[in-house]
């Protein structure tokens, strides 16, 4: 056997429905806010990262899977979607083709990370960004939306936390601050932070390590230091959040391990996730378009982990079970269930049939495991009398049931009937039965009736 990667994961049934559900809410938030899906390659250019992410960021220096194609290219697996997403508004000049450019992505993520809870090597992103916006009602709005999300999936325990990073005018001040602040104390920082403190000194606010923490939370705020723009910016944000009811608290660490940030930083926290526990996270970017070689647009957005929203989620009901089990009994009669399998399917039905010659007792067993609404059985004395045994399992009723009516009353059960609308206009085609006939009444069932089991194979 040759396992998966590292860091990597399938997502078997089971638990693939709680993604589908998740997956569901996403789609149906991001659209009652106006976005429109987009979906961009996964493999990219190796430089839209280091330029769009940012050389500086560990991403970029330590994460990415980076390579050389067999063209001779430096290619790289996405490790986020932002400047893809960039790219593409570039690429395709989104603005002329949408009133306003807002658009999400769903889709695998890859770092070079070390793997644990909650982290993975290959992840899922749901991916928001929306360009040519700088006014802060849309930041507010955006980190509403964020909270919307989270509270549409159930997650109850969740914290918005929220900064500002400031701008270009104002962030080099805020840098010597930094950098003033730390003094002597800089040489008692670990190593990342030292290099950190060379190349990006906001970064130190990133860092977990323990003996860098007294020094890090006595380091000046970002919001001291910001220009007049950029603080009524920020007020304005915060005004907005609170009219629209979203608890939200301002953390002056939250810098965010990305190099494009403006302004409003955020991110979603969720209690139960444990060290891994940013649910979400992102912020404004408004040189990002530019220094990508686009036109000077502003952007912001939000990426959200799925693995993490997955895991926070309550539990939701499981699969559907099936609406029939067909069992057959001899050759002619399992050609015939397999039309009845496609009559019901077209239908609407979730149908599902045993395959090969085994024996009744062996079908029935399968037909119980799958929890399937009704068993529809076809023996001989079915086929002879053009009817189809019935057997409602929640009641253990049985009743013989005329081949063409066997649809009809199928789609009329009210359990079938809680699922979606069957698909009208395909045709239910029963070709194989005669009109009328004995079928068509309703009979008691042939006498030879054998037990469902109760015990799963
Ligand atoms: P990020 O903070 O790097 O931001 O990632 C966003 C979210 O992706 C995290 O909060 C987390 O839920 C999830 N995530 C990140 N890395 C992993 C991992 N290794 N395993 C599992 N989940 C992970 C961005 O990616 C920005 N592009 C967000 C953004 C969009 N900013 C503006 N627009």
């Amino acid at each position: 056997m040759i396992p998966a990667i590292r860091g990597t994961h399938d997502i078997l049934p089971g638990e693939i429905e709680r993604w589908q559900r998740a997956e569901q809410v996403v789609r149906d938030v991001c659209e009652r806010y106006g976005y429109r899906e987009i979906r961009t390659p996964v493999i990219e250019r190796e430089e839209l990262f280091a330029k769009g992410t940012g050389e500086t960021t560990d991403i970029v220096q330590k994460e990415m899977y980076a390579f050389e194609d067999k063209g001779g290219e430096r290619v790289t697996l996405r490790p986020e979607a932002t400047p893809s997403m960039v790219r593409a508004f570039v690429e395709h000049a989104l603005e002329q083709r949408l009133p306003t450019v807002k658009i999400f992505s769903l889709g695998p993520m890859f770092r070079y990370e070390r793997p644990q809870k909650g982290r993975y090597r290959q992840f899922h992103q749901l991916d928001v960004e929306v360009f040519g916006v700088a006014d802060a009602t849309l930041d507010a709005e955006v980190v509403e939306m964020a909270a919307a999300l989270v509270d549409a999936l159930g997650i109850d325990d969740a914290e918005v936390v929220l900064n500002s990073v400031g701008c270009a005018e104002c962030r080099p001040g805020f840098s010597r601050a930094l950098l003033a602040a730390l003094g002597d104390r800089a040489a008692d920082l670990c190593g990342d932070c030292r290099r950190r403190a060379a190349v990006n000194p906001l970064r130190i606010f990133d860092c977990k390590v323990p003996s860098c923490q007294p020094i890090v939370d006595a380091l000046p705020h970002a919001t001291d230091y910001l220009c007049d723009p950029c603080r009524s910016h920020f007020e304005a944000t915060t005004a907005l959040l609170k009219a629209l009811d979203v608890d939200f608290r301002v953390s002056h660490r939250l810098v965010r391990g990305l190099d494009y940030y403006t302004r409003t930083t955020f991110e979603i926290r969720g209690g139960r996730l444990g060290a891994q526990n940013a649910l979400l996270g992102g912020g404004r970017y408004d040189g990002l378009v530019r220094q990508l070689g686009g036109p000077d647009r502003a952007g912001i957005g939000f990426a959200a982990g799925m693995e993490r929203l997955v895991l926070a989620m309550p539990e939701g009901p499981g699969p559907r079970a099936p609406d029939a089990f067909i069992v057959a009994l001899g050759d002619a009669a399992r050609q015939s269930a397999h039309r009845l399998a496609r009559d019901l399917r077209r239908a609407g039905l979730t149908v599902l049939i045993d395959y090969g010659d085994r024996s009744m007792k062996a079908q029935l067993r399968r037909a119980n495991r799958t929890s399937a609404r009704h068993v529809l059985i076809l023996g001989e004395d079915e086929l002879a009398r053009a009817s189809v045994t019935v057997k409602h399992m929640a009641s253990g009723g049985e009743t013989l049931v005329g081949r063409q009516d066997v649809v009809r009353m199928l789609t009329a059960d009210p359990a079938s009937a809680e699922q979606p609308a069957p698909k009208r206009g395909l045709s239910v085609l029963a070709d194989d039965e005669p009109e009328g006939g004995p079928g068509d009444v309703e009979q008691p069932a042939p006498k030879r009736r054998l037990r469902v089991p109760d015990t799963a194979v």
